[in-house]
């Protein structure tokens, strides 16, 4: 006997047939057993199977629990300052440069304690959850030192021990070069202590980077990568944000999960992507904070058949976003994705760019049965409303949570 069977609802699983991008079941039916998927199909074909508890779900429509691939959920302090800033006219590049920006949130980060790092992001996460998030990636990167890093993902994954959520964590091992550092020092103490200490630790799967010409060069990038692998961990990368610098070619040439932001992308790095599979991840959250107007190629992403993702970048300083269902709004709005790319960027594809495809993102038997139930006629609504709230119900690991 199975432990729940959700009926009378409509199911995308996120496993798309030609004509139908959400793989949709209507009058669907889904049994769980000891936290997964069990069987999804038409409530008929599941009819003689009984369970412990039966969850009549009204005609709601459920979508695999939403996936935010890329934040920087854990930071001391905010950057409100630094928005009145550029409401009066400076601009991200020349902030960072005069000392503020990352470097500002490293030194508030820094002068946090633990249980202070660890409440404040623990905040941010339930506005997340609140909007249907049931796997989180966290980025370290606003640590001076190995130390540092490591401290701020040992708070990703308190957070995820003591919250009914998914925590990933990323070591971001080149974010910004601490004031008075010198670069090669601090990229040689990245390879040869941070993501040694990091993969022991078991406290991070990827190291991402922020490849930039006011963060990190792709020969820096490189090297840091190769240490990566030399330690079994897969990549990502910070790509072509705000200028381009080759990251997302880089990226593939060392298989990454996934190339992220890519408003500079072109079409050299957009075949070399789909050739790695490497997951294009759209932050709309940063494009629409920092009044970007160039935007990323979806257009040629779709031609060479790249994954399309879609997150929040929650950070203080590009992307104060707390909202997933906002993202898959802007996603459509800002970067013309159709709302059913904009869902599967936050489910199946998110979870593509983790490496975690094989247990979350799309509904199938033997997955996680992490879910979000939505009173919503249609699920095109999910890229249509700005601003809504969130999922009726939340189910992670088969419980309402
Ligand atoms: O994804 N661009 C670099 N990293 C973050 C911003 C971090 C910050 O400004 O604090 C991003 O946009
Ligand atoms: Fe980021």
């Amino acid at each position: 006997m199975w432990d729940r069977l959700l009926i009378d609802c409509h199911v995308a699983t996120m496993d798309p047939a030609p004509g139908d991008p959400l793989g949709v079941i209507r009058n669907g039916s889904i049994g769980i057993q000891d936290g997964k998927v069990v069987r999804v199909g038409k409530r008929t074909e599941l009819a003689g199977f009984r369970a412990k508890e039966v969850v009549a779900l009204d005609g709601a429509w459920v979508t695999p629990g939403l996936i935010d691939c890329h934040t920087h959920l854990v930071f001391g302090g905010n950057r409100s300052d630094e928005h009145a800033l550029r409401r009066s006219g400076a601009s991200y590049e020349e902030i960072a440069r005069a000392g503020g920006g990352i470097a500002s949130t490293v030194a508030r980060t820094s002068a946090a304690s633990e249980p202070e790092l660890l409440e404040s992001a623990r905040g941010r996460l339930h506005a997340l959850m609140a909007g249907g998030v049931t796997t989180v990636e966290i980025k370290s990167g606003y640590g001076f030192d190995p130390g540092a890093e490591l401290r701020l993902l040992e708070v990703a994954r308190s957070l995820g021990a003591s919250e009914s959520v998914r925590v990933v964590g990323t070591l971001l091992a080149l974010h910004a070069l601490p004031r008075g550092r010198d670069r090669a020092e601090f990229v040689d103490e990245a390879v040869e202590q941070l993501i040694p200490a990091a993969a022991k630790a078991g406290l991070a799967t990827s190291v991402d980077a922020y490849c930039e010409t006011i963060g990190f060069s792709p020969e820096e990038v490189a090297r840091l990568f190769k240490a990566a692998a030399d330690h079994g961990l897969r990549v990502k990368l910070h790509a072509e944000q705000l200028s381009n610098q080759n990251g997302a070619a880089l990226a593939a040439e060392h298989r990454a999960l996934s190339a992220d932001h890519l408003e500079y992308l072109d079409e050299a790095g957009a075949r070399a992507m789909a050739e790695a599979g490497t997951v294009a991840v759209l932050l709309p959250g940063s494009f629409y904070a920092l009044q970007e107007t160039r935007k990323p190629p979806v257009e040629l992403l779709r031609e060479h058949g790249v994954r399309i993702a879609v997150a929040t970048d929650c950070n203080p300083g590009t992307s104060p976003l707390l909202s997933p269902t906002l993202a898959m709004n802007m996603a459509c709005t800002l970067f013309t994705l159709t709302p059913e790319e904009a869902l599967a960027g936050m489910t199946i594809n998110a979870a593509h760019a983790l490496g975690l495809a094989k247990q979350i993102g799309s509904i199938a038997p033997g997955k996680a049965a992490d879910l979000a139930v939505w009173r919503l006629e249609s699920l095109v609504e999910l890229g249509y409303w700005i601003g809504l709230p969130g999922p009726a119900r939340r189910i992670f690991a088969g419980l309402d949570a």
